[in-house]
């Protein structure tokens, strides 16, 4: 399956966030695709179970051609909020009907006949290998989705699922500040075995946080901003990009231009030593 380089994350368009209007959310649907931003990022629970629906509508009514796109959605978070007041607690469920019922959800909400990816969205202590295979198995064969992954798993919770059924994908936390994937085998398990990684958050705390590492790290970026005639946020996912394990990063702005600044960085390749400059410049010490 082949997904935008640069995937647009949907995570803060409606009630969590900027609250878009319907002509707001189309006029993003269309920017993305004029910039070649095809792959929209989903998760059942965005909005406490809301955003999936007004994208949906949006989308509806955007002219955009549903072929040439790619749905993203997440399923398995119990969360806790208006709409599902009758939970006592935040849990994961990955039952069969749970699984079935939530992709179901998500098609009818995006107005969609089939997502390309769904994705677990948390490893669940309690996550069954083969019932989980029986749910994707189903709804693979009634053609409600093309692909199946995983979110925010380890390598040894991936081989739990892969023992089962196949994983083409897994959406982690990755960015400059959030590193940890390059050190504890995950990029490298992702590479060997030809799954798809992508990074939430992949801009990391840069424009969240005024830590001496940040303004460390912003000093750094300012520095090359010339050199690459490139914004400190286009730096962040060049830097993601060089990575040999092709990490698509699921961004998060609504802004147009920044989103426009994000299509463009796939052109921005880093020196080799200046890729180096920027993780000495988070890590605050050199590399051994
Ligand atoms: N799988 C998971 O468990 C999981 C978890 C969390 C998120 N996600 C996915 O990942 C997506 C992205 O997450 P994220 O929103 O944390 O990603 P992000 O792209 O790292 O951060 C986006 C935030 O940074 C701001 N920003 C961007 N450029 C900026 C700049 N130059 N200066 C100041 N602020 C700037 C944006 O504000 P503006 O909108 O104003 O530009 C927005 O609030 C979500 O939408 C969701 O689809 C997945």
């Amino acid at each position: 399956m082949n997904y935008s380089k640069i995937i647009a994350g949907t995570m803060t368009w409606g009630v969590w966030g900027k609250k878009l209007s319907k002509t707001e959310m189309i006029k993003r649907i269309n920017h993305c695709i004029e910039n070649g931003i095809t792959a929209f990022d989903h998760a059942d629970i965005y909005g406490d179970y809301t955003t999936e629906a007004e994208f949906g509508s949006a989308f509806a009514e955007s002219g955009a051609n549903r072929s040439s796109l790619q749905f993203i959605s997440k399923c398995g978070i119990q969360y806790l909020g208006k709409t599902r007041h009758y939970n006592k607690v935040k849990h994961y469920d990955y039952s069969k009907a749970y699984i079935i019922a939530s992709a179901e959800a998500s098609l009818k909400h995006l107005k969609t006949e089939y997502l390309d990816l769904l994705l677990l969205h948390r490893p669940s202590p309690l996550m069954e290998a083969e019932v989980i295979a029986e749910a994707f198995s189903q709804l693979k064969k009634q053609g409600k989705v093309r692909a199946f992954g995983v979110s925010n798993f380890t390598p040894s919770q991936m081989d739990l699922i892969r023992k089962e059924t196949e994983v083409s994908a897994n959406q982690i936390e990755f960015s400059l500040t959030q590193h940890t994937a390059i050190h504890d085998g995950t990029l490298d398990y992702l590479t060997t075995n030809n799954i798809q990684a992508m990074a939430w958050s992949p801009l990391g705390t840069v424009f969240k946080e005024d830590t001496e590492q940040i303004r460390r790290i912003r000093k750094q970026l300012d520095e090359l901003t010339h050199k690459y005639n490139a914004t400190e946020d286009q730096l962040l996912l060049a830097w993601l990009l060089k990575h040999p394990a092709a990490i698509h990063p699921v961004i998060g702005t609504t802004n147009l231009d920044r989103m426009t600044n994000a299509a463009k960085t796939v052109a921005i390749d880093l020196d080799l030593e200046d890729w180096f400059l920027i993780l000495v410049s988070c890590q605050g010490h050199k590399v051994p």
